[in-house]
Formats: structure tokens, C-alpha cells, sequence
């Protein structure tokens, strides 16, 4: 992604806070400096558990992130970035900051919009709730909270949950943003080398109105509905609950990344999955995208002069 002229973004590891997650964030911060020489980003998600922020999952990966900057003077001028998410990012902006990254924030709504930026915080990421993957308990839709997230606050804002092409970028530009946090689409492009073939292969067939929001572990998340999701409200409705229900959703995610058994295997995906047909070549793709957005602009400006004379005539 980072090659092809994008912010590349790492998510950590799930094996949170734990001697092996660090080592496992480490290693694919190493890897991916290896990958590119251009920037990219690191995505953690704030520990809601209401611990100590210094002891925070949070706070372990972040130092991981220093840590790897420190050792290493490429990686501190690629690694610039890093991306909370899923809770009040406030305990971490300072450190965020005194380590000279850039602090980007994830929310969901206006209210979480500008209370982030009242944080400090130096980039706001607005993600509709048709979004992948963890979405929003409050679900607003993206074309909508767009305008009233650029209205609100000072800060630049990329707007996030159903892009897929350069007609979504450009609407994104319209709406005030400066540009787009894309999750779904890039799963079904030749970068997801990690996950097993069948998890892009069941966005590619999935319609729309396929997906479905079911409990997640910050909250709902949204994925395709199968007999997967089915067995969820199942074993829930049976009471399996706590640290069993986590494990249980854990291994139902790998069961469809990694075993590719996307029946009986959680697959998250945003909405956005019933409008893919193909697998994109991200080198070629995210390029075309921005010619795409700038064709758009530049044809609406030609055309809206037209429009505006003919029905002014
Ligand atoms: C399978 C999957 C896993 C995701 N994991 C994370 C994550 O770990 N942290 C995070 O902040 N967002 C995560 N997301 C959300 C994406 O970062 C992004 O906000 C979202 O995919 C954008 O909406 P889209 O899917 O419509 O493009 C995930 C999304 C998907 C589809």
C-alpha cells in the first residue's frame, strides 16, 4: 500500500499486551521496513479494560513503536504515523506527540469527533457505520457523518467505510475530507497475502444486503452473515459469555482467515464487499484511483456551468 502511494497501516497483533503480541508487532514493524522505503502507519486500539493507561495493552505497543523508531533511524523517518482507535485516545496523546508522530484517531460519531480533537489529536478518521470490522454501537452512515464531521472540526479528516473506488474519493473530497481509509477493498487485492483465498473469494460472491453487525469485542462489528454469524447468536443464546465467548469469536475469525472455512468461520467485511467483482492489483489500483478522482472533479467542473446555464435559460 505504502508503495503504490498510500499510508500503509499495521494493525497490532491480538495477543494483546502480552510478552508475544510486542514481539509479533515488533517483527511485522521490521518486516514492513523492509517492504517499503515510504511511510506507514501502526493502528492500536485503546484498552478499554479501565486499567492503568501507563499498564495498557495501548501503552505496551506504543513503546514497541518507539522502541522501533529508536533502533533504527529508516524506520523512524517511515514510521510516522499511528492510528487509535475504539476508545477515549486522550491518555496517549502526549506521548504520541513527544515521540513526534503523528496522532490519527478513529470515531464513529460528531460527539467522539470532536472530543478527539479537543484531545489534541492531529487527524480525525470518520468511519460510517457500513464500515468492516469494528463499527459503531450508534450506527451513522458515512455520506452523512462526512459533512458533519469536516463542519465541526479544525482538523484535517479522512473519511472511512464503503470507499472502494476513485468516485468514492472524490466524494470524500467534496464532503471536506482529505482523503480515504479504505478496509474491505484491499482484502480482495493481491497485498492480502496472509489470509487464505477464500476470504476474498466470499467478498467477491457476497451481494449486497449479505452483511450483517454482531457482537464484536469492542462492540458490533460487521461481516458477511453465514452459518458462521448464525453460531454465534447461537452459542450466546445458549450463555456461553466472558473469556470463553472471546475465544470462541477468536477462533472462529482464524477458522475463516487462515483455514479459509468462510461457512462456518466469522468473515468481517464491510458493506461495501457486495459491490466487489475482481481481485485488484494495489500497485496499478490506488494510482488509478486518484486519476479517477481528479477526472471526476475536473469533468463536474466542466460540467456544472452547462447545467447552471441551461437552467438559468
Ligand atoms: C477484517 C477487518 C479487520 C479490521 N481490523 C481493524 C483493526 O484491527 N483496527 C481498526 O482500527 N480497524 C480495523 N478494521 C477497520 C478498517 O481499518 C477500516 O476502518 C474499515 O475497513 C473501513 O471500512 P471499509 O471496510 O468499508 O473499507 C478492520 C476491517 C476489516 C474488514
Amino acid at each position: 500500500m505504502s508503495e503504490a502511494g498510500g499510508l500503509g497501516t499495521l494493525s497490532s497483533p491480538t495477543a494483546s499486551g502480552a510478552a508475544d503480541g510486542a514481539r509479533e508487532l515488533r517483527a511485522a514493524i521490521d518486516e514492513c521496513a523492509g517492504l517499503t522505503s515510504r511511510p506507514f502507519a501502526v493502528n492500536i486500539p485503546v484498552d478499554d479494560r479501565g486499567h492503568d493507561p501507563a499498564q495498557s495493552f495501548t501503552r505496551t505497543f506504543l513503546e514497541v513503536v518507539f522502541q522501533a523508531r529508536a533502533a533504527d533511524s529508516a524506520v523512524a523517518s517511515q514510521l510516522r504515523a499511528i492510528t487509535t482507535a475504539a476508545g477515549d485516545p486522550g491518555a496517549y496523546v502526549a506521548v504520541i506527540k513527544d515521540n513526534e508522530l503523528v496522532h490519527q484517531h478513529k470515531v464513529g460519531s460528531t460527539r467522539q469527533a470532536c472530543k478527539a480533537e479537543a484531545r489534541g489529536v492531529d487527524v480525525i478518521i470518520a468511519s460510517g457505520a457500513e464500515m468492516g470490522g469494528h463499527t459503531h454501537a450508534r450506527p451513522v452512515h458515512t455520506v452523512v457523518l462526512g459533512p458533519n464531521v469536516t463542519e465541526a472540526v479544525d482538523v484535517p479528516v479522512v473519511l472511512s467505510g464503503g470507499f472502494r473506488d476513485g468516485r468514492g474519493l472524490a466524494a470524500a473530497l467534496c464532503f471536506g475530507a482529505e482523503g480515504v481509509a479504505m478496509g474491505t477493498r484491499f482484502i480482495a487485492s493481491d497485498a492480502n497475502t496472509e489470509w487464505h483465498p477464500n476470504y476474498a473469494r466470499a467478498l467477491l460472491d457476497a451481494q449486497e444486503g449479505d452483511d450483517i453487525t454482531y457482537p464484536g469485542f469492542f462492540g458490533p462489528v460487521r461481516g458477511l452473515r453465514n452459518h458462521g454469524s448464525d453460531l454465534l447468536a447461537t452459542v450466546m443464546n445458549d450463555g456461553l459469555a466472558g473469556a470463553s465467548l472471546h475465544e470462541w469469536k477468536l477462533a472462529a475469525m482464524r477458522k475463516a482467515q487462515a483455514e479459509g472455512d468462510t461457512v462456518q468461520g466469522l468473515v468481517l467485511a464491510g458493506q461495501v464487499a457486495g459491490a466487489l467483482t475482481e481481485i485488484v492489483t494495489v500497485a496499478e489500483f490506488v494510482p488509478q484511483m486518484t486519476r479517477d478522482a481528479l477526472q471526476i472533479l475536473a469533468d463536474l467542473a466542466r460540467r456544472l456551468p452547462v447545467a447552471h446555464a441551461t437552467s438559468a435559460s
